[in-house]
């Protein structure tokens, strides 16, 4: 933690993909970066947070006065979460968390036939939702929301559906948002909503860091 209008405050940040094993060297993921969330844990250390970062595997440096977790899997990733959210002020869960995982990993690589195969799978923990359901839940809860459309409706949604004082939702699609350095975002609170133009994920990030300083002081002075 450092000087700022965040200093003296905890968050947890989540970033980037996780990798759910099929076998020792296949994997399903997705296409996140991971820039986003290190750009937002970035900001709110610059903005004088402390902060822990969970990554999940990504290739990307670890930005200035922060504490990097690293993790593969979705459970990992929400272990790494429950043992260290515990006093934190605010989290913001950016990582494009695998909704499901592969029912089962084989021990040996998965042998090629003739025959068409089928994966089952089960679903994995919704760290976001854990975090906003515990009962010293920390006082700004953020998700983001990945949408190829109807961003408004489903980021109230998720809103509502899992409990949190802010969304940050942004459209996806071949050459928008997850693997690329720009994005934009709209914010939704219960009450209000911003339009953040499209910029570098680290501008943007800084001035989403802006709008949950704004709202933990909200919530202070209630
Ligand atoms: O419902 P959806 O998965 O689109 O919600 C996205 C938000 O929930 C993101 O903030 C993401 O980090 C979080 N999430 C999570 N754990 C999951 C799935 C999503 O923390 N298993």
């Amino acid at each position: 933690g450092g000087e700022g209008p965040l200093s003296g405050r905890r968050f947890v940040v989540t970033a980037g993909p996780t990798h759910e094993p099929l076998d020792p060297v296949r994997f399903i993921g997705n296409r996140s970066s991971g820039r986003m969330g290190f750009a937002v844990a970035a900001a709110l250390a610059e903005a004088g947070a402390e902060v822990d970062l969970v990554a999940g595997p990504v290739h990307l440096a670890t930005p200035h006065g922060v504490r990097r977790h690293d993790v593969g899997t979705a459970r990992e990733m929400h272990r790494a979460v429950m043992a260290c959210i515990d006093g934190a002020d605010g989290f913001v869960g950016v990582a494009a968390v695998a909704d499901y995982r592969p029912a089962s990993e084989a021990g040996d690589k998965i042998k090629k036939s003739a025959e068409s195969m089928a994966v089952e799978l089960v679903p994995n923990p919704d760290i976001l939702a854990d975090v906003a359901a515990r009962n010293d839940r920390p006082a700004v809860v953020v998700g983001f929301a990945a949408e190829t459309r109807d961003l408004e409706n489903a980021a109230r949604g998720k809103l509502e559906a899992k409990k949190l004082d802010l969304v940050a939702a942004n459209r996806v699609g071949k050459d928008l948002g997850f693997d690329s350095e720009d994005n934009a975002l709209e914010v939704f609170s219960a009450g209000r909503h911003w339009a953040l133009s499209p910029k570098a994920k680290t501008a943007l990030a800084r001035e989403l860091v802006a709008i949950i300083a704004e709202r933990m002081l909200e919530r202070e002075s209630r």
